[in-house]
């Protein structure tokens, strides 16, 4: 991707003393108290801000949180927590300003916390006016928001579009580097998971994903669905029968190819979804009409657990059962571990995925966890995203 890096702007002195406004996805979920309780993406934004600051500049730091309405900003809307982890990170206080639009007061060496960007009367249409007034405030504009790149909004697209300068920050570099290395230039095999509880959510990823990997392992509902596509009974488990053709439609293209989607042999099911129900393990073929299939069994997890070890490269999104059960946990626990020992590249995304991550603790073995949900499943649409469009124009015409 033909972008200005910050990094490189600022190894050409181009940073110091200039008004520096980085948009970072601080978009952090919380307790019913604003308690912070996971802070992934506080941390990945530290390298960007630590940069702009050694380099001498007055930086500007913004994001959204949650989903606000505009020109109401509420208490449980604020940044004001994130302020707080990311001083414990930065180990100075960080202040958070209020109604910025129109001006903010920041010097050379500095850091301010713009609050909650979506409050912001015209940021979500990416009004034009807004756009010109945040531009207005910086010399140089960072989009570091991996997570908000499939956005484009006032401070992810409008902005880069007038500002001065308009460059990617460390994190969204990074990103876009490790799915390109993983998608566009992979070691074979090129191995895909994707799970989750719908296909019609999914559709556009398998389909991308059918004509470019080796194997792609489905998980989940989605898995459910495939399994009908394959003329397997599933019970009253979780599918979209009006899918079954679509399923059908991957399956036949990837075979085309010589690749395969791995159809489950074996499934670990029960009569009733909760963590407390018996699980049974049965035959693919086995499945009763009140069966409902909540993992994968030991013998399709051993199997795919193979495929992984032998990859070149992986790309993971979704859990392949109902994990937060630990009856239903073994096929995502084997696929998670065969992951963490594979030699391949790879690379993670989405929420239920780094929960999983995090459950087993595997998250020194994975090549890269993106800070991306959303974003992330459209690149593997592969979709170029309105952040990375902006700031390659912006590019050119430098
Ligand atoms: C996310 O959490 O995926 C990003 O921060 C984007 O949030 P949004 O879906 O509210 O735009």
């Amino acid at each position: 991707m033909n972008v200005i890096r910050f990094s490189d702007l600022i190894a050409a002195g181009k940073v110091a003393g200039q008004r520096v406004f980085i948009r970072a996805d601080l978009n952090v979920p919380q307790d019913d108290a604003g308690n912070i309780t996971e802070d992934t993406r506080i941390r990945a934004s530290i390298p960007c801000i630590e940069q702009a600051l050694k380099a001498g500049a007055a930086v500007m730091v913004t994001s959204h949180l949650g989903r606000p309405t505009e020109g109401e900003f509420k208490p449980a809307d604020s940044l004001a927590p994130v302020a707080k982890r990311m001083g414990e990170l930065l180990g100075r206080e960080v202040k958070v300003v209020a109604n910025w639009v129109d001006g903010v007061s920041v010097a050379a060496g500095e850091l301010v916390l713009l609050e909650n960007c979506r409050v912001n009367k015209g940021e979500k249409k990416n009004d034009e006016a807004l756009a010109k007034k945040l531009a207005a405030l910086c010399d140089i504009f960072v989009n570091d928001a991996f997570g908000t790149a499939h956005r484009a909004e006032g401070t992810t697209y409008g902005i880069a579009q007038f500002a001065k300068i308009a460059c990617a920050g460390p994190l969204l570099a990074a990103e876009i580097d490790a799915i390109t290395q993983a998608l566009a230039t992979p070691k074979r095999p090129l191995v895909a998971i994707v799970a989750g509880s719908k296909v019609s959510t999914k559709l556009t990823i398998l389909k991308a994903l059918s004509d470019k990997v080796d194997g792609l392992i489905v998980g989940g509902g989605i898995a459910n669905t495939f399994m009908l596509a394959a003329g397997l009974k599933i019970g009253k488990s979780l599918a979209e029968p009006d899918l079954v053709a679509e399923a059908r439609a991957v399956i036949d293209a990837m075979k085309a190819r010589g690749a395969a989607v791995p159809i489950p042999v074996d499934v670990v099911v029960a009569k009733r979804f909760a963590a407390d129900a018996e699980a049974t393990v049965k035959a693919a073929a086995d499945v009763a009409d009140d069966d409902l299939i909540l993992d994968i069994g030991p013998q399709t997890a051993a199997m795919l657990a193979e495929q992984l070890k032998a990859a070149g490269t992986i790309v993971w999104n979704g859990p392949v059962g109902v994990f937060e059960f630990d009856a239903f946990a073994h096929g995502t626990e084997t696929i998670a571990r065969a992951i963490a020992a594979s030699s391949a590249f790879s690379i993670a995304g989405g929420g239920d995925t780094l929960a999983a991550i995090a459950k087993y603790g595997i998250e020194k073995d994975v090549g890269y966890i993106s800070t991306g949900g959303g974003a992330f499943l459209e690149i593997l649409e592969g979709k170029t995203l309105p952040a990375f469009e902006v700031l390659g124009k912006r590019a050119q015409e430098a």
